[in-house]
């Protein structure tokens, strides 16, 4: 997970504003997935469940490729006023996209859209291959306790080199880490706890069998559940998640995956 590159740095404006390929990382999740999805194509088990990756290709249209300007002023050129927080994947920020929540397949049109952008950090412990699986994840999910990914960028030949961006409903709560260990926030109600601890269950739940396949969410932690506006817990995070074991195998990695100091509870 240390590692971060670039691929595709040769393909056209065009190209790389499209929907992700899936076949960028010769040794990580999309390779993986590529093979799996090869190997599901030319088995004539014709029941056999869908691969991660076919299910992307169904459902990658929903996601809306953004353009960098577009993120750039919908976030004031991503404004330090405007940063809502900082991991390993990058710096968030608040964005105010011109674009009506209708446009983007959202309930409650209210002409304004508020959005989280997370913006990848080119030097820090995530990359490409995070960004990727996050992509490709979120867009076959849907789920009320799973954050909502509007859409994503991806250039390669703007002046800073590439950029790798996500975008996501905006959770006006913060996260559930804020306001269990944060003494500026009020401490939660018992009831309201209950009603977290119920929703992320459900959501691993959803995770694990509402699936057509079954996603390993291995990022399970406070600060990766964040709050809407009514406490209604939302997990969020997914580029360390990854497929579970497909057509009839038992074996899935089981290398460590996760935050230094910290270990999702699958491996304590
Ligand atoms: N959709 C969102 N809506 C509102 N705030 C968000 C959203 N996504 C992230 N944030 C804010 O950005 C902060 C940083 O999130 P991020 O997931 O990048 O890091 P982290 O979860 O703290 O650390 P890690 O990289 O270990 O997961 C969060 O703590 C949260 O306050
Ligand atoms: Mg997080």
């Amino acid at each position: 997970m240390g590692c971060f590159y670039l691929r595709e740095r040769n393909k056209t404006k065009k190209q790389s504003m499209s929907s992700p390929t899936l076949t960028v990382d010769k040794d990580g999740f999309n390779d993986e997935m590529s093979q799996k999805a090869n190997k599901s194509c030319s088995s004539v088990v014709a029941a056999s469940p869908r691969s991660i990756l076919e299910l992307y290709e169904g459902r990658a249209h929903e996601l809306r490729s953004f353009r960098l300007a577009e993120l750039r002023s919908a976030t004031s050129n991503f404004s330090r006023d405007l940063k809502i927080g900082e991991g390993g994947f990058g710096s968030v920020y608040k964005g105010f996209l011109k674009t009506s929540r209708s446009q983007l397949g959202l309930r409650n049109d209210n002409g304004n859209l508020v959005v989280a952008v997370k913006k990848l950090n080119p030097n820090g412990m995530q990359g490409h291959k995070q960004w990727l699986a996050e992509v490709q994840i979120l867009a076959v999910v849907d789920h009320p306790n799973l954050v909502k990914l509007l859409g994503y960028c991806a250039t390669d030949d703007g002046e800073q080199g590439p950029q790798r961006l996500l975008v996501y409903e905006f959770m006006p709560n913060k996260t559930l880490e804020d306001h269990l260990f944060n003494r500026a926030y009020p401490t939660l109600p018992w009831k309201t706890r209950l009603s977290i601890a119920l929703g992320v269950a459900k959501g691993l739940h959803y995770l694990h069998e509402g699936l057509e396949i079954q996603v390993i969410y291995r990022d399970f932690k406070s600060s990766n559940v964040l709050l809407d506006e009514e406490f209604i817990p939302k997990l969020s995070d997914f580029g360390l998640a990854r497929e579970g074991p497909v057509d009839g195998q038992t074996h899935v990695s089981t290398a460590v995956m996760g935050t230094y100091g910290y270990a999702a509870p699958d491996y304590v």
